[in-house]
């Protein structure tokens, strides 16, 4: 009976791949991520370059990936054929390298992870939160993600386990680059969405994934690329900033350095899209409009969630930049 059980169980796993080759399935972010775009999706779709609907855009690249909303939007609705992923955040990258190729193993270690803490008292589920959370500290952060480790598996199923129950939901590290999120309040958490990690695994598979900095672009970019840049937000006041994906600061200094790679990478016709914050919500302060003068500058407003105090929550207008004007329709 067990065999017949496990036949079928593979017969299944293999229509859905079978499936997968010939249809592209909708995928969502796998991590709860710091200014992350699902809900600016809306807005941000409407500002896709036309190229990218009349299919001459086949390469995309997010250099400032964290959650990937962007990317799985174009993925679905676009036919790209190459995506890059960059990100300074180890685990990070980790964790979508292990979707990529051994996405069966990980749903396989996180069911038994979620079997288990599921089954245990509040007491309990709290040590097995905070050994996990040590545990997870001991990973060496300066691991070469270039060259696969036998511990990556655990390593990416920790990333989705904590992220799943920790508090607010939000990957956060302190200075050392530990992370330092307490534990979440949640009766049954969603640790494992099964179907969600092999739609994922099967977009990523045109993706390269690389541990670099969001530079990296000018080696990838050309005339038939889209590229999407959502870096570490300026801090517009002293509450709203976030900047804890990594022990790295992202300053005025950073934001300067990504404009005039925005500029070089223009001069070789690829698409660009950049968000960020706008600090004209609360001071005359045209940082932005300044330093992206020459290119297209658009006010969206999105809801500001991130802040433990539900008093500082509400609309508060972003920027959307981008150094083409002809834009898409309707998705
Ligand atoms: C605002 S988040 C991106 C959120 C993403 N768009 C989403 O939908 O979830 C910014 C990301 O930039 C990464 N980052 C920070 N500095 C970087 C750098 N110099 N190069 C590449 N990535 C960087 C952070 O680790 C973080 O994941």
């Amino acid at each position: 009976m067990k065999y017949k059980k496990k036949i079928c169980q593979i017969k299944q796993l293999q229509s859905f791949y079978n499936l997968e080759n010939s249809k592209r399935l909708k995928a969502y972010p796998v991590l709860k991520w710091a200014g992350g775009k699902m809900k600016l999706l809306p807005q941000i779709q409407k500002q896709y370059p036309s190229k990218l609907q009349q299919g001459s855009l086949k390469t995309y690249i997010e250099p400032f990936v964290g959650g990937a909303s962007v990317f799985f939007d174009v993925y679905y609705h676009f036919n790209i054929e190459k995506a890059y992923f960059f990100d300074k955040n180890t685990e990070l990258i980790i964790l979508y390298k292990v979707i990529k190729n051994n996405a069966e193993l990980l749903i396989d270690r996180l069911s038994k992870i979620k079997e288990k803490y599921l089954n245990l008292t509040e007491e309990k589920r709290k040590n097995f939160y905070y050994q996990s959370r040590n545990d997870y500290n001991t990973f060496d952060k300066k691991v070469d993600t270039d060259i696969h480790q036998r511990n990556w598996v655990e390593r990416a199923a920790l990333t989705i386990f904590l992220n799943r129950t920790c508090f607010n939901g939000l990957y956060r590290v302190n200075r050392k680059g530990l992370f330092n999120v307490p534990m979440g309040k949640y009766k049954n958490p969603a640790i494992l969405n099964s179907s969600n990690i092999r739609a994922v695994s099967q977009a990523l598979k045109i993706v390269e994934i690389k541990q670099c900095d969001f530079s990296e672009v000018l080696k990838y970019a050309n005339k038939n690329t889209f590229i999407y840049y959502d870096p570490p937000y300026r801090s517009i006041s002293k509450t709203a900033t976030f900047n804890a994906y990594s022990s790295l600061d992202f300053k005025d200094n950073e934001q300067r350095r990504l404009r005039d790679l925005f500029i070089e990478v223009s001069k070789k016709g690829s698409y660009q899209m950049l968000s960020n914050s706008d600090p004209t919500n609360y001071i005359e302060d045209f940082f932005f409009d300044e330093l992206y003068c020459e290119f297209n500058i658009k006010r969206i407003l999105a809801s500001r969630m991130i802040n433990s105090k539900g008093n500082s929550r509400g609309k508060i207008r972003e920027i959307l930049v981008t150094n083409y004007s002809d834009y898409i329709n309707k998705i």
